[in-house]
C-alpha cells in the first residue's frame, strides 16, 4: 500500500446520502407507534449487530413500517440501504445498485476498488460486504425488504434464498428483515397486526380509494368531503377564478 492510499484509508468516510427511491412509499404513513418503538429498542439496545425481523400476513403493513422507521431515524445512521431479498437475483440487484451509490459518492473506496465494468454480481456482492463489514463502518442500516421464500428446513423450493449469505458478517450495523414466513426469525421479531383502531385503516382505505371510507354496520365508501375552507369558497359568489378550481 503506498502512503498516498494509507492516508485515504485512515481518513475514509462511509456516510451516503438518505435516499429510498427503490420502494414506494405511502403519502399518509398512519398509526402504528407502538412497533416503531419496538424496532427502535431493538436496534439501539446492547452491542453488536443488531437485527429486527417484521413479520406478518402479506399487505398488513410491513414494507411501510421500515420505511416509517428509516425516514425517522434516518439522521442515526451513517448509510441507509433497502435490498429486495425476494430472490437470489432481486438481492444481487441490490447490491449492485448499493455498489453504485457508494462509488458515486465515495470513488476510491478501499474495499470497492476491486469493482470494474466486467465485475460478476457475486464479486459486487462480496466487495460491499466488505466495506460494510470494515472496522470502521459502523452505523449503517440495512433494510431486507420480502424475505418471503427463506432456504430453511422443509421449505424444499429451490428457488429459496439463505440471507445468511448476503448478511455482512461483522459485528456491527444495524439489520431490519420483513417477511411473511414464521420461520424466519433474525434478531429481535416484532409481529406485525392488524391496526387496532378501525379509523387508521378507514383512512388508510380512503386514502387508496380517493373516496371517504366509513363504517356504518358495513363498510361504504363516499364522495371525499371538502374541506370546510374549499366547501365555503364554492359557497360564495366568486370570482371565476376560484371557481374552476372546483369544477
Ligand atoms: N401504516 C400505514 N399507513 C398508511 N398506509 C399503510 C400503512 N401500512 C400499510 N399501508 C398501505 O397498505 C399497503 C400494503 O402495505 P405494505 O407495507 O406494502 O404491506 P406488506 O409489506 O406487509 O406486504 C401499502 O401500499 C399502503 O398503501
Ligand atoms: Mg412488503
Amino acid at each position: 500500500m503506498t502512503l498516498s492510499t494509507a492516508r485515504i484509508s485512515s481518513n475514509e468516510s462511509f456516510s451516503v446520502v438518505f435516499s429510498l427511491s427503490e420502494v414506494s412509499e405511502t403519502e399518509h404513513f398512519v398509526a402504528r407507534q407502538e412497533e416503531l418503538n419496538a424496532i427502535h429498542k431493538a436496534l439501539s439496545e446492547g452491542s453488536g449487530r443488531r437485527a429486527v425481523t417484521l413479520h406478518g400476513l402479506g399487505g398488513i403493513g410491513k414494507t411501510q413500517l421500515a420505511i416509517a422507521y428509516a425516514n425517522a431515524h434516518c439522521g442515526d445512521y451513517s448509510a441507509v440501504f433497502w435490498l429486495n431479498i425476494k430472490d437470489e437475483d432481486s438481492v444481487k440487484q441490490s447490491y449492485s445498485r448499493i455498489a453504485r451509490r457508494i462509488l458515486q459518492e465515495h470513488p476510491l473506496a478501499s474495499c470497492l476498488n476491486a469493482i470494474t465494468d466486467d465485475s460478476k454480481l457475486d464479486e459486487i456482492v462480496a466487495a460491499v460486504k466488505r466495506w460494510l463489514e470494515h472496522g470502521k463502518n459502523t452505523q449503517w442500516l440495512m433494510v431486507f425488504d420480502n424475505y418471503d421464500n427463506p432456504k430453511v428446513a422443509g421449505n424444499a423450493d429451490s428457488a429459496a434464498v439463505d440471507i445468511r449469505r448476503f448478511l455482512p458478517e461483522a459485528h456491527h450495523g444495524s439489520i431490519i428483515v420483513t417477511t411473511r414466513s414464521s420461520k424466519v426469525s433474525i434478531g429481535r421479531r416484532t409481529k406485525v397486526g392488524k391496526l387496532e383502531d378501525v379509523r387508521d385503516s378507514l383512512q388508510i382505505l380512503s386514502d387508496a380509494s380517493g373516496r371517504e371510507a366509513a363504517m356504518d354496520g358495513k363498510l361504504s365508501f363516499y364522495p371525499r368531503r371538502r374541506s370546510t375552507d374549499a366547501y365555503q369558497t364554492r359557497m360564495q359568489p366568486s370570482s371565476s377564478k376560484n371557481w374552476t378550481a372546483y369544477r
